[in-house]
């Protein structure tokens, strides 16, 4: 896995754009709101009590891509990725983000030490066999109150579909669905499991987030994102 997006580490936002051309959207609009719903995120989970700093972990960050969205959204923002060119990529463009590369399975954090963690279709490149370890390492170093959360293709999205096929670094990917991951929290011993699916309609305008935001719960959105507590 770590070769494979090593050598991306300077064509990822190139084979991604390739992937969803059919659609007529830039990536750029797909970064935006990831970074509107993590924003949203530390709101609704209420992670910022008595006005803390937030301190948030993105593992398999890849090439940090969603990193310039997300200023002014945590204090402190952390990145891993088993992928050791694409951490060298992420700090020459974000020198603000703290990065380290990791164990396909390890995190090289101490326990309890994040707010949030979240993972942004990542889980879908991780073996089956191990995704209830990987949601186990992501529950060890969020602090008890704190929040992780996945955002993941949503599999029954048949354009989502078209653009995994035609994404040279998908094909072995393996999607789950919002039930699963749902699933996968519980049984990571994590409370409070949410879902919602995004990215349906191709506009930021403020009607289409607001429609958006009413039908979250159907599997109808490009994406979605389940959240649990610790
Ligand atoms: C499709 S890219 C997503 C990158 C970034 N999160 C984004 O949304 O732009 C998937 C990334 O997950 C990383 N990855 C895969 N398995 C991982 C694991 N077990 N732990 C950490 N990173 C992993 C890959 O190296 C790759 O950079």
């Amino acid at each position: 896995m770590s070769q494979l997006f090593d050598s991306y580490k300077a064509s990822y936002g190139e084979a991604v754009e390739g992937s969803i051309r059919f659609s007529g959207l830039k990536h750029e609009f797909f970064l935006a709101a990831k970074a509107d719903l993590l924003r949203r995120l530390v709101t609704e989970r209420r992670l910022r009590r008595g006005g803390a700093i937030v301190r948030a972990l993105d593992v398999g960050c890849g090439v940090g891509s969603l990193h310039p969205y997300l200023d002014g959204v945590f204090e402190r923002l952390d990145g891993c990725d088993v992928s050791q060119e694409s951490i060298l990529r992420a700090s020459e463009h974000n020198p603000d983000v703290v990065y380290k590369t990791c164990g396909a399975l390890r995190l090289p954090y101490d326990d309890s030490v994040f707010d949030l963690a979240f993972a942004s279709c990542v889980v879908h490149h991780v073996s089956p066999a191990s995704w209830l370890d990987f949601f186990r390492e992501m529950r060890r170093v969020v602090r008890p109150g704190g929040v992780a959360c996945i955002i993941e293709h949503n599999p029954y999205n048949p354009l989502t579909r078209l653009a995994v096929f035609r994404c040279p670094f998908d094909q072995d990917a393996v999607l789950l669905n919002a039930v699963k991951a749902a699933a996968l929290f519980r049984q990571a011993g994590f409370r409070d499991v949410r879902y919602e699916h995004f990215l349906l309609l191709p506009s930021a305008r403020r009607f289409a987030r607001y429609l958006e935001r009413a039908l979250a719960p159907l599997p109808l959105g490009a994406q979605y994102a389940c959240s649990a507590r610790v």
